[in-house]
């Protein structure tokens, strides 16, 4: 669909670049000409993914937790070393649990913000220190979700990706001087292996969910990712700080209180 040289020299992060919309990202880049580090917390299925993934291009790995700062100065170090540099952060790593809001605990709160919100931050922050503004360019993606309306049954991941579209604007304006874009994309349900994760009970939930979008299916991680590389190419250029919804309309169709209802009724 792109030409097949347009990430061409081009050096690319994607966190979460082990499995599901990480995986298919970093598979978007390679095979679009970029050279690809991935970074998750598990050594094994990241250097599995990694093996898979260098069929398409070359793809290196390394652990690292973004929620850690020594970790991400360890992942920047290797980074130099291996690609001699970045162009493009992709921040796709996160994750969160369903549950009502009266009854999430102080820990689990604490968890999802620091990994969702805060490690976003932490890679930003670190990333643009040490290549984007000394380089004077770069490229940030990070991947949000569906909080337009909020996000009854995961107030957490609501109020973290919710911080994180904010922060997109901050950084796009604040790092404009420096030519670095900075814009999130939210997507909507997107089968991948991360919905698996989900409580059993709520495998009907996801299945009906599916036919009451308005373009009948789930999305794809092929969806996300054109939508990324559209993103993080020259042919966005004068787009930063904006946010954009890949999700066949959930954002504005569809009842936002159905995951929470679902919630309850096996609670009860
Ligand atoms: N699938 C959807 O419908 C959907 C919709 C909207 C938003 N999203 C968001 O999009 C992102 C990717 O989703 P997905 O469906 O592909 O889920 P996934 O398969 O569970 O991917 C999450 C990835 O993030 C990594 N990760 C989690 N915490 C990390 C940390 N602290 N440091 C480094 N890596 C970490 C995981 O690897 P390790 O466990 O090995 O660290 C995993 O590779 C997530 O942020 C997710 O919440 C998904």
């Amino acid at each position: 669909m792109y030409a097949s040289d347009l990430f061409k020299n081009k050096k690319v992060l994607v966190t979460g670049g082990r499995s599901g919309i990480g995986y298919g990202i970093a598979k978007a880049f390679l095979t679009y000409g970029a050279e690809v580090m991935i970074a998750s917390r598990k050594q094994e299925p990241l250097q599995a993914a990694a093996n898979e993934l260098r069929t398409f291009g070359t793809c290196h790995a390394q652990v690292c937790d973004i929620r850690e700062p020594e970790s991400i100065q360890k992942l920047g170090e290797v980074i130099q070393e291996t690609l001699g540099g970045l162009d493009i952060l992709i921040n796709n790593a996160g994750g969160q649990f369903p549950a009502p809001s009266n009854v999430i605990a102080q820990k689990g709160w604490a968890a999802v913000i620091n990994n969702n919100l805060n490690g976003t931050f932490y890679m930003c922050q670190h990333m643009a220190n040490t290549f984007f503004i000394p380089q004077k360019s770069g490229t940030i993606i990070n991947i949000t979700a569906n909080v337009m309306r909020g996000f009854p049954g995961m107030a957490h991941t609501g109020a973290a990706r919710a911080g994180v579209e904010n922060l997109t604007k901050t950084l796009g304006q604040e790092w404009a001087e420096h030519n670095i874009r900075v814009n999130a994309v939210a997507p909507g349900t997107i089968a991948t292996s991360g919905l698996e994760n989900y409580p059993e009970q709520m495998q009907t939930f996801l299945k009906e969910s599916e036919q009451k979008n308005l373009m009948k299916r789930f999305g794809t991680a092929e969806d996300v990712s054109h939508a990324v590389l559209f993103l993080s190419s020259p042919l966005s250029s004068y787009i930063s700080g904006v946010t954009l919804a890949v999700d066949g309309l959930e954002h504005l169709a569809g009842d936002r209180m159905e995951l929470y209802n679902t919630i309850m009724s096996f609670m009860k």
